[in-house]
């Protein structure tokens, strides 16, 4: 029966052009990747869907500080950090992390956390009492979406972007507990969430805000210390969560807050407590990455960032410009998250392998990861890309001749 039910559930997926697949990588995360094709063979594609946005992901000085930390610390960690698992690496990369977001969360704490996805559901579960209410932005991550299912708070959702409609919620709240949550930046439409009027929300009505910097650590702010520097903000009623798997372009996550904010996530957090701690050897990583982020080479590489996604903007939007008939649409992005909106599952499915033909790997995004009838291509840029590589992405996309086009 239930091999039935997966296999009848599988086919309906196909049907709506809704199956998901992956892809074997044969060489590092970097913008020319070799990847599984066929028989035993291997092809060399130019990869726009990664988040190493700084391209740190396969960067020397990292892989040997992570090869460092293996000869100094061993493989794993042993055991939960309640346990036995808390190393010097850990608390190292804690106190590091606590120093880069205080200028923004006054005192703050840092607690480290295997991935945002479990960061995101201690937070939620943790803070999310019954006598709280949670108030989040529709657009938000699944993550914040399943912490707050999974918290024991009533949690509301408002349209994207929708203020007025928060403010309102906010306004008829009864709960004492306030949690606003929100994307920093938008996972899947690269826009950057209104921060300093959520503040002002969140201290108008007694609320705290939490927020998920997954795409913005490392990538926003002069020293790469998020979205919060972006905006200049600093409130005691901040609770801030980075990723360490995307920028920083190694693996997990952390939260800085307001210290009892860090202790009731030691206390209580479950998938804090109930998990075994990342191996040492990765935090002694991420503390090397910490240093290229906030040093020279982290300005460099967000300045080459920036001039990429201005490019590939300006290129992308000459080329809607000129085909209007394929119902194209670049999503107001300013991040080096540059969604290119298709609308059709199929047509976006479509779009992304003639692309791959073409040696390029834009993976399509469809629902439920993106709501109904926004299928796109998340074209994601790196600062190990070239202009070159945006040019050869463009003209792929400019020879792409789908459907509509065909018939104009
Ligand atoms: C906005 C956002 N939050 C949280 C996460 C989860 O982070 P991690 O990949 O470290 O689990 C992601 C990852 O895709 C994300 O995009």
């Amino acid at each position: 029966m239930l091999l039935a039910h997966l296999t009848r559930r599988r086919l309906e997926r196909e049907a709506a052009a809704l199956l998901r697949r992956r892809r074997i990588a044969a060489s590092p995360c970097a913008p020319l990747q070799t990847v599984e094709s066929g028989e035993s063979g291997t092809r060399r594609l130019l990869n726009f869907g990664s988040n190493d946005y700084l391209g740190l992901a396969s960067h020397p000085d990292i892989a040997a500080a992570l090869a460092e930390g293996a000869q100094r610390w061993g493989a794993g960690s042993g055991a939960s950090h309640l346990v036995t698992g808390h190393s010097q690496a850990h608390a190292r990369l804690e106190g590091e992390l606590a120093q880069l977001l205080s200028p923004w969360v006054p005192d703050a704490a840092a607690l480290l956390f295997c991935s945002g996805f479990m960061a995101n559901l201690a937070l939620l579960t943790t803070l999310g009492a019954e006598q709280a209410a949670i108030f989040a932005d529709k657009l938000n991550h699944a993550s914040l979406v399943d912490g707050g299912l999974l918290a024991a708070a009533r949690m509301r959702r408002y349209p994207h972007g929708r203020l007025d409609l928060l403010d309102a919620m906010l306004r008829d709240c009864e709960q004492p507990i306030r949690l606003i949550v929100t994307d920093a930046v938008f996972s899947m439409d690269g826009d950057v969430a209104p921060l300093p009027e959520l503040l002002a929300l969140a201290e108008r009505h007694d609320a705290w805000l939490i927020i998920d910097d997954a795409h913005g650590f490392g990538v926003l702010g002069a020293n790469g210390e998020g979205a919060l520097a972006h905006f200049g903000l600093r409130s005691e009623r901040l609770i801030y969560m980075g990723t360490l798997g995307k920028a920083a372009g190694v693996a997990g996550a952390f939260v800085a807050a307001h210290p009892a904010v860090v202790d009731a996530l030691v206390q209580g957090g479950r998938s804090y407590i109930y998990t075994t701690a990342m191996p040492p050897a990765l935090a002694h990583a991420l503390s090397a990455s910490l240093k290229l982020i906030t040093g020279e080479e982290g300005v460099a590489r967000r300045q080459r960032l920036a001039t990429l996604t201005a490019a590939l903007r300006e290129r992308l939007s000459a080329l809607i410009a000129r085909h209007p008939g394929r119902g194209w649409q670049l999503a107001d992005s300013v991040t080096p998250i540059q969604p290119l909106i298709v609308g059709d599952n199929a047509a976006a499915l479509a779009l992304a392998s003639a692309l791959d033909a073409a040696g390029l790997w834009v993976p399509a995004i469809r629902p439920p990861t993106v709501p109904a009838n926004t299928a796109r291509l998340r074209i994601t840029l790196s600062a190990a890309h070239t202009l070159d590589d945006v040019e050869r992405l463009c003209g792929a996309l400019a020879a792409c001749r789908p459907e509509a086009d065909r018939h104009a």
